[in-house]
């Protein structure tokens, strides 16, 4: 593909709505473009004593999101921030000390719930601790995505249009995105 993208889902929900939501952006994918999730659930709780010595899976964990071309994170709202489980993923992405993972990394923001206001004041948060990362981050279109029942189907269908169609302009944004970083990239190395 032309680019990989990675998707953090930020809940560990067996029945969670927001995999759902990313399970779609998966199917909805433009032609060259191929969406992987990047796993969060076997993280342990990060602390600096591993900063030395970061176990495997937290290597893991690094290494995928080195390895692709942007990451979407798709979250919940946990009263009106974002899941614990995510910021302690994240937190393992930020360390060791000058080797943060998102440093440069085009990053995109998208989430569901039934609130009237979806995930927005989560997403307000993880804007914030992207930007303290370094890592461009996707303005518009903004992903708040009201769920109703059976809107999301749990191999990626989404049975209404308009949001299907909205899902592809998000998608679509974020590879113009990624294109001006590699664009960049390219240009300093001629
Ligand atoms: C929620 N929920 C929620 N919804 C919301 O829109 N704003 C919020 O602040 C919260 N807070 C909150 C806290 C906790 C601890 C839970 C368990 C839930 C509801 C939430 O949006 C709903 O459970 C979603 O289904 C969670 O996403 P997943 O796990 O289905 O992807």
């Amino acid at each position: 593909p032309q680019y990989t993208i990675g998707y953090i889902v930020g809940s560990i929900s067996s029945t969670s709505l927001n995999r759902k939501l990313a399970k779609a952006l998966a199917a909805l994918a433009p032609a060259g473009v191929e969406l992987v999730e990047i796993t969060i659930k076997d993280l342990p709780f990060y602390s600096p004593d591993h900063d030395g010595d970061y176990p495997q899976v937290a290597r893991d964990f690094k290494q995928a999101i080195a390895d692709v071309d942007g990451v979407i994170i798709v979250t919940p709202e946990y009263s009106r921030s974002i899941p614990g489980v995510l910021k302690n993923a994240l937190d393992w992405a930020s360390r060791p000390y000058g080797q943060g993972s998102f440093d440069g990394k085009p990053t995109a923001v998208i989430g569901t719930s039934g609130g009237a206001i979806s995930t927005a004041a989560a997403q307000q948060h993880l804007k914030a601790i992207l930007s303290h990362y370094n890592a461009p981050t996707l303005g518009q279109p903004e992903g708040y995505i009201q769920a109703v029942p059976g809107l999301f189907g749990d191999d990626g269908e989404v049975s209404n249009e308009g949001t299907a169609a909205f899902l592809r302009a998000y998608l679509d944004a974020f590879v113009a995105l990624i294109d001006r970083y590699v664009d960049v990239t390219a240009s300093d190395e001629s």
